[in-house]
């Protein structure tokens, strides 16, 4: 799967991703993750990026030319007309659902702004989807753009080690994942529940998921209720 980062701070993306398991990733061949700087398309001799906005107001807006001419050289690059998201906290709310969603796309676009935005034009004309990371405001779409980013590479086939561990993990079905324990058996006076020592698979996966449903019930509540929805007959049982 191949990421495009249209950012004015590359070495932003690229120091953040090249360690740990989106790293191994990139080095594997299975993500390709390319930072293109906005700042290299501007036709400005002082290479600005910026004017002030037009009917006043606090800050500098993004000007639409460098966005636009960046994102045309990664469309004749691959020779696609690209999909663009562009991170805003105006956007739809992120989710494990749209990291799927994107999970199984070849390409994707991440477009970052900072100071007060992009001028709206070059937005109308190459933006695709508005997407936010949560109700508050980051001083640019970078950190959003790799939160993504790795959450969608961790569910690239092969990204990690163990094949199933991306679907046991928080969120799916609606339930965060239940609390995991490795050596000593004893730490500071507190041990290993039994029944993860007792060898006995069946009664593991029930703890497991009973552990599941109580935490989720406990800790997100607005999850729970999701849950509880959809699986009445699994929650009758268990009440
Ligand atoms: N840019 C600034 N804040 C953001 C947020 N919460 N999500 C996505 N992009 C942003």
């Amino acid at each position: 799967m191949n990421f495009y980062v249209l950012t004015l701070f590359p070495d932003m993306i690229m120091d953040g991703l090249r360690t740990s398991i989106t790293g191994r990733a990139m080095e594997a061949g299975l993500i390709h993750i390319e930072a293109v700087n906005i700042r290299d398309f501007t036709k400005d001799k002082h290479k600005h990026v910026d004017d002030y906005p037009y009917g006043g107001g606090a800050g500098m807006v993004m000007q639409a030319e460098p966005v636009y001419n960046a994102y045309q050289y990664l469309c004749e690059k691959t020779g696609k007309k690209l999909k663009v998201v562009y991170m805003t906290p105006q956007g739809r709310t992120f989710t494990q659902k749209v990291a799927e969603e994107f999970a199984v796309e070849d390409d994707l676009v991440l477009l970052c702004g900072h100071y007060e935005g992009i001028d709206e034009r070059v937005l109308e004309l190459i933006v695709t989807d508005y997407v936010s990371i949560g109700d508050f405001v980051l001083t640019g779409g970078e950190l959003p753009a790799m939160a993504i980013i790795d959450t969608v590479s961790r569910l690239v086939p092969g990204v990690l080690n163990n094949d199933d561990s991306a679907e046991i993990e928080s969120f799916h079905d609606d339930l965060l994942e239940y609390p995991q324990y490795t050596r000593p058996v004893e730490f500071m006076g507190k041990k290993v529940p039994d029944v993860l020592l007792s060898g006995h698979h069946k009664n593991i996966e029930a703890w497991r998921l009973e552990q599941s449903i109580s935490r989720t019930k406990e800790r997100r509540p607005d999850l729970y209720a999701k849950y509880e929805a959809n699986h009445p007959v699994v929650e009758k049982k268990k009440r």
